[in-house]
C-alpha cells in the first residue's frame, strides 16, 4: 500500500492508456496528473467533473476565488443542491497555498458539518470527485472516528469535533481556511465556534473563514462577522406546487402512508421524499408501506422504500443515492424510490431525482428547562423556514409537488418563522466545561450570537460545581480538567474518571460505550415475544445499565459473532460501534493515567461498586418512590413513570436514570436501583438536607442520617466512601 501510494505516474502508464481502445479524451488531457496523489486521472474523474460543472456554484467560481483572496471572512448563501458542500472546499484548495513555511508542514482545509452522517457521506463523495482515496487526501472526523491521515488536505468534520480540536490547538493552527457549513442550523457547537473563531481570526490574520448556508438571516450574520461580504449563489429551483390538508390530520403517520400510496398509484414518475421525526417512526412507516404496496401486486410499479436517519449504518445510508428500481416488465409502470427521512434530508444531504415531498410537519427537537433541569428530545412542530426547505427538495430536477400534512391556516398561524438556536434550549454543562477548558472564564462577555439565558448558565455552573469540575469560584479543578478530555457529557465523564476509585473502571468503560451508541435491542414486529425473551436472558434485576453491561460481556464472550447477535436480537452494528467507542475512551483513560481495573466478579461488591461509580456521576438524576406508588425526581419533584422497557423485577425505592423522556407524560429510561445511604455518602454537597425541598425523599434521607449517626455512636471505624466530588 505504502509503495503504491508513493508511486508517481510512469511513462508506460500513459502509453498504456493512450493505446487502449477506450480512449475518450485527447492526449493532452490524459497527461494531466492528479495534483494530490501524482496519478493520472481516471475516466470516472472526468465523468463526475462534467456533472460538477453544471452545478450553480461553478458559474461563480472565479468570483468566489477573488473574494476569498481579498477577504478574511466570507458569507455564502445558496439553495440546497447548488454545490456548496462538495464544491466550495475544492475551490478553496485550488485557490490557497497550503505550504507552511515556518514548520514545513502542510496546512489543511476544514469543512464543518452539523451532522455525522453528512460529514461521512460528503467526504466520500468529494474523495471520488478528487479521484483520491477516502482517509488519505480527503478525510473526515466525527466523534469516536477519525478517518484522516498526515496526507489529508481537506477534512470534513462535525462542528463538535472542531471545537474539541480547539482544546489542544487554540489557534487552530493546522488550518488555513475553515468552512463552516450549514450555518443556519445553529447547533450548540456551532454557536460556540462562531464566538471562538472571531477571536482566532483576530490573532491569525492568515486564517480565512467561509460561512455557508442554505438559508440564513444574512444581515444578522454579516453584522456578527465584521460586515463580511455576502455572496449569493443563484438558485436553480423549479416551481413546486404546495398542497395542504383541508382538516388537521389526527394521525400523521397514517396520512403519510396514504399519501405515498396515492402518489405511487396516481402521479407521474419521480421519487418521493418523506419527512418524519425519528428512527422508530421511520422504520414503522417503511414496514407499513411495504406491506400495503404488496397488496397491489404488479398493477403498480415496484416501490423501493429506503429509511434515512443518523444512526443508520453507513452502508444502508448509501441506498438513498441508488436509482429507483426498473419496471417489473418492459412496458410496465415505472418504478419509484421513496426515502423516509428525519430532517437530515432537509439541507444536509441532497438526494437527486426527488419530485414529490411529503412533510408531516414535525421534527424531534431538544428542549431544556433550567428550572427542573430537564433536557429532552420532543416531537415538535417545525418552523416555516424548515417547511420551505422541505418543499424545495421537490423542485431540484423538475417541477415538483409538496404535500404538507397540515392545514394552510396552521402553517400561517402556528408555525414559528425560524427554529430557535440550540444554545437557547440546551443544558449547557458540557459546553461550559469546554469553554472553561479553552480558557474562557468570562462567560458573561463571551461574544455569543444569541446569548443563552442567565439561568441556564448559572444552572450549568452549579451542576459542574456539584460534579467537582469547577470550584466555588468557577475555576476548572484538576478533576474538571480531566473530565473535559472526554467527549462525553459531564456526568458520564465524571463516572468514568472516578471509576478506578471504585475498582471498576473496566466495567464503567464498557457501560459508557454502550450508553454512547444507539439502542442495541432489536424488537421486530413479527417476533416480539422471542425478542423480549432474548432480552430477559441478559436482564439484571437491579437495572438496565447492568443489563447493557451483560450484553456487552456476552457479545465479547461470543467472539463478536454476527450470527450470535442475530439469534439474540441484538444489533451487531451497535455493539461493534460500542467496542470502538470503548477503545477510544480507554485510550483517553490511559493518556490521563487512569487505571483500568475490576472487582473480582465473584465478589459481592462487583455490582455494588459499579452502581456506586454510576451514582458518582449521575447523582443529579435520581428519582424516589413515594408511598403513593409514584416516582418523583429528587429535588425537582417532578412525577415520572418508569419506562416499560426496564429490566427491574421490583420497584426500587431509589433509582438513577439515564434519560428523561417528555411526551404526554414524563418517563425515565434506563434505570438502576441505588441505595439511599450512598446518596449522602457519595454526593454530600448535593444531598445537603438544609437546602432540600420538603418531600418524602427528604424525610427518608433524614431518617437514614439519624440511623447513621446512631450507628456511628455505637461503633467506631465504619469505613464510608470518601467524597468523590471533591477528591482528585
Ligand atoms: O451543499 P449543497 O446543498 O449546496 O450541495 P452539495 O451537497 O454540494 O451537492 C451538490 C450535488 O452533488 C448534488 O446535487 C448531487 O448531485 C451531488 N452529490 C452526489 O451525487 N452524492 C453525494 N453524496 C453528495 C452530492
Ligand atoms: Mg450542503
Amino acid at each position: 500500500m505504502a509503495t503504491e501510494r508513493k508511486r508517481k505516474v510512469r511513462f508506460s502508464d500513459v502509453v498504456e492508456v493512450i493505446s487502449s481502445k477506450k480512449l475518450a479524451r485527447p492526449i493532452n488531457v490524459l497527461l494531466s496528473m492528479n495534483r494530490w496523489n501524482g496519478r493520472p486521472y481516471t475516466q470516472r474523474y472526468y465523468d463526475i467533473l462534467d456533472k460538477r460543472k453544471t452545478l450553480p456554484v461553478w458559474s461563480q467560481k472565479d468570483e468566489f476565488v477573488k473574494q476569498l483572496k481579498n477577504n478574511q471572512t466570507l458569507i455564502l448563501v445558496g439553495e440546497t443542491g447548488s454545490g456548496k458542500t462538495t464544491q466550495i472546499p475544492q475551490f478553496v484548495l485550488e485557490a490557497v497555498d497550503l505550504e507552511n513555511q515556518s514548520n514545513q508542514k502542510k496546512y489543511m482545509i476544514a469543512c464543518t458539518q452539523p451532522r455525522r452522517v453528512a460529514a461521512m457521506s460528503v467526504s466520500h463523495r468529494v474523495a471520488d470527485e478528487m479521484d483520491v482515496t477516502i482517509g488519505e487526501e480527503v478525510g473526515y472526523s466525527i466523534r469516536f472516528e477519525d478517518c484522516s491521515s498526515s496526507r489529508t488536505v481537506l477534512k470534513y468534520l462535525t462542528d463538535g469535533m472542531l471545537l474539541r480540536e480547539a482544546m489542544t490547538d487554540p489557534l487552530l493552527e493546522r488550518y488555513k481556511v475553515i468552512v463552516l457549513d450549514e450555518a443556519h442550523e445553529r447547533t450548540l457547537a456551532m454557536d460556540v465556534l462562531f464566538g471562538l473563531l472571531k477571536e482566532v481570526l483576530k490573532n491569525r490574520p492568515d486564517l480565512k473563514l467561509v460561512v455557508m448556508s442554505a438559508a440564513l438571516e444574512a444581515e444578522k450574520f454579516q453584522g456578527y462577522f465584521f460586515d463580511a461580504p455576502l455572496m449569493k449563489v443563484p438558485g436553480r429551483l423549479h416551481p413546486v406546487e404546495i398542497f395542504y390538508t383541508k382538516q388537521p390530520e389526527e394521525d400523521y403517520l397514517q396520512a403519510v402512508i396514504r399519501t405515498v400510496l396515492q402518489i405511487h398509484t396516481c402521479e407521474t414518475p419521480g421519487d418521493i421524499l418523506v419527512f418524519l421525526t425519528g428512527e422508530e417512526e421511520i422504520e414503522d412507516a417503511c414496514r407499513k408501506i411495504n406491506k400495503e404496496v404488496g397488496n397491489f401486486g404488479d398493477t403498480v410499479g415496484p416501490l423501493e422504500v429506503v429509511p434515512l436517519y443518523s444512526t443508520l449504518p453507513p452502508l444502508m445510508q448509501q441506498k438513498i443515492f441508488e436509482p429507483a428500481p426498473p419496471p417489473f416488465t418492459e412496458n410496465g409502470p415505472a418504478g419509484r424510490k421513496v426515502v423516509i427521512s428525519t430532517n437530515i434530508a432537509e439541507t444536509s444531504l441532497t438526494i437527486d431525482g426527488i419530485v414529490y415531498v411529503i412533510d408531516a410537519g414535525f421534527s424531534k427537537q431538544k428542549v431544556y428547562n433550567p428550572l427542573d433541569r430537564v433536557e429532552s428530545l420532543l416531537v415538535s412542530p417545525i418552523s416555516k423556514a424548515n417547511a420551505h426547505q422541505r418543499s424545495g427538495r421537490a423542485g431540484r430536477t423538475q417541477p415538483g409537488k409538496c404535500f404538507r400534512l397540515y392545514t394552510e391556516k396552521s402553517f400561517n398561524n402556528d408555525l414559528q418563522p425560524q427554529t430557535s438556536p440550540e444554545i437557547l434550549r440546551s443544558n449547557l454543562a458540557h459546553t461550559i466545561l469546554t469553554l472553561k477548558r479553552l480558557g474562557i472564564g468570562d462567560l458573561v462577555h463571551f461574544d455569543f450570537m444569541d446569548p443563552p439565558a442567565p439561568e441556564t448558565i448559572v444552572r450549568a455552573l452549579e451542576d459542574l460545581n456539584y460534579l467537582g469540575a469547577l470550584d466555588d469560584e468557577g475555576y476548572l479543578t484538576e478533576l474538571g480538567d480531566i473530565m473535559s478530555e472526554f467527549p462525553l457529557d459531564p456526568q458520564m465523564a465524571k463516572m468514568l474518571v472516578v471509576s478506578p476509585e471504585f475498582n471498576c473502571s473496566n466495567e464503567i468503560l464498557s457501560l459508557s460505550a454502550m450508553l454512547s451508541v444507539p439502542n442495541c435491542f432489536i424488537r421486530p414486529s413479527d417476533a416480539q415475544k422471542a425478542a423480549d425473551e432474548a432480552k430477559a436472558r441478559f436482564g439484571h434485576i437491579d437495572g438496565d445499565q447492568l443489563t447493557l453491561l451483560n450484553v456487552y460481556h456476552a457479545y465479547k464472550h461470543n467472539n463478536e459473532d454476527q450470527l450470535w447477535c442475530y439469534e439474540n436480537f441484538v444489533n451487531h452494528d451497535a455493539l461493534k460501534s460500542a467496542d470502538n467507542v470503548r477503545q477510544q475512551l480507554a485510550r483517553i483513560m490511559y493518556r490521563c493515567n487512569l487505571k483500568l481495573c475490576s472487582t473480582n466478579f465473584n465478589s459481592r461488591d462487583y455490582y455494588v461498586n459499579i452502581r456506586k461509580a454510576m451514582l458518582s456521576g449521575y447523582f443529579m438524576q435520581v428519582a424516589h418512590l413515594e408511598h403513593t406508588g409514584h416516582y418523583l425526581t429528587v429535588k425537582e419533584n417532578q412525577v415520572v413513570l418508569l419506562d416499560s422497557s426496564n429490566c427491574l423485577n421490583h420497584k426500587p425505592e431509589w433509582v438513577i436514570y439515564n434519560e428523561y423522556v417528555l411526551t404526554t407524560r414524563n418517563f425515565i429510561r434506563i434505570v438502576t436501583d441505588v441505595r439511599g445511604e450512598w446518596l449522602v455518602d457519595i454526593a454530600p454537597h448535593y444531598y445537603d438536607l438544609h437546602n432540600f425541598p420538603e418531600c418524602e425523599a427528604k424525610l427518608t434521607l433524614e431518617k437514614l442520617n439519624k440511623k447513621r449517626e446512631r450507628e456511628k455512636g455505637c461503633t467506631t471505624g465504619i469505613k464510608g466512601v470518601s467524597n468523590k466530588a471533591t477528591s482528585l
